[in-house]
């Protein structure tokens, strides 16, 4: 069961009873997404990979939040994205409504995801002329890929409610799918977790966090 509770930056997010834990960071879920994802994730990928469109893996589609904001700065930029988002247990399309995230996009980016949610949890869809969208049902365990994508968003529930999800083998499994020179980014940061990206071979780097966390993680995979 999830209910829809209100971040400290106004926007919504969901509360997952079964997990007890919040979709977002409950400082904000707007600003965590915006400042995570995209400016340390999507805007430093294309300032270092010419290469377009953009391939995105997210690991935890969840509401939809990030690959809004994606599609977003893609409408805004004339990026051409494709984006596969990875999710073991798919929202309903009522529920991924209920977040009101129109608000914070463009109606073409709302109507397109909304309108297409159920679709994509099938096959890819092209939502829009730059933005291609699937949602893969399955676990991240299960999922499999060719190393073809620039850029990871890694957003699972904590080590604390989660703690499979951050296994060194897991992280090796999803840096698998990264293409050399490809960027990894999560909210989170621990020592666990950055030894397991350097077993794999991705150098690491700590940037200041969202509002009202002190760090995050960025790592890059050798060329
Ligand atoms: C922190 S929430 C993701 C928030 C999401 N990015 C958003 O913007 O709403 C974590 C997500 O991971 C999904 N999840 C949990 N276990 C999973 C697994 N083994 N494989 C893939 N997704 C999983 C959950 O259902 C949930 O949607």
């Amino acid at each position: 069961m999830n209910v829809i509770t209100q971040t400290a930056d106004g926007s919504n997010t969901l509360y997952n009873e079964t997990i007890g834990e919040h979709y977002h960071s409950k400082h904000g879920a707007l600003q965590e997404s915006k400042h995570v994802f995209i400016n340390a994730g999507l805007i430093h990928t294309t300032e270092l990979f010419p290469e377009q469109p953009v391939h995105i893996l997210e690991v935890g589609f969840g509401t939809g939040l990030n690959f809004l904001l994606s599609a977003e700065h893609a409408a805004e930029t004339g990026l051409p994205l494709v984006y596969t988002g990875i999710e073991a247990y798919p929202l309903t399309k009522e529920e991924l409504i209920s977040t009101n995230y129109n608000q914070y996009v463009n109606p073409e980016n709302w109507d397109s995801l909304t309108g297409n949610y159920e679709n994509a949890l099938i096959s890819q869809v092209k939502l829009t002329d730059l933005v291609k969208l699937e949602i893969a049902h399955t676990t991240l365990e299960t999922f499999d890929s060719a190393p073809t994508y620039h850029l990871i968003y890694f957003d699972a529930f904590s080590v604390q409610h989660q703690p499979e999800m951050w296994s060194d083998e897991i992280i090796g499994h999803v840096c698998s799918f990264l293409k050399p020179g490809g960027i990894f980014v999560t909210y989170a940061i621990t020592g666990k977790l950055k030894r397991a990206l350097k077993a794999v071979g991705l150098t690491i780097e700590k940037l200041p966090g969202a509002p009202g966390k002190r760090e995050m993680l960025r790592a890059v995979k050798p060329l």
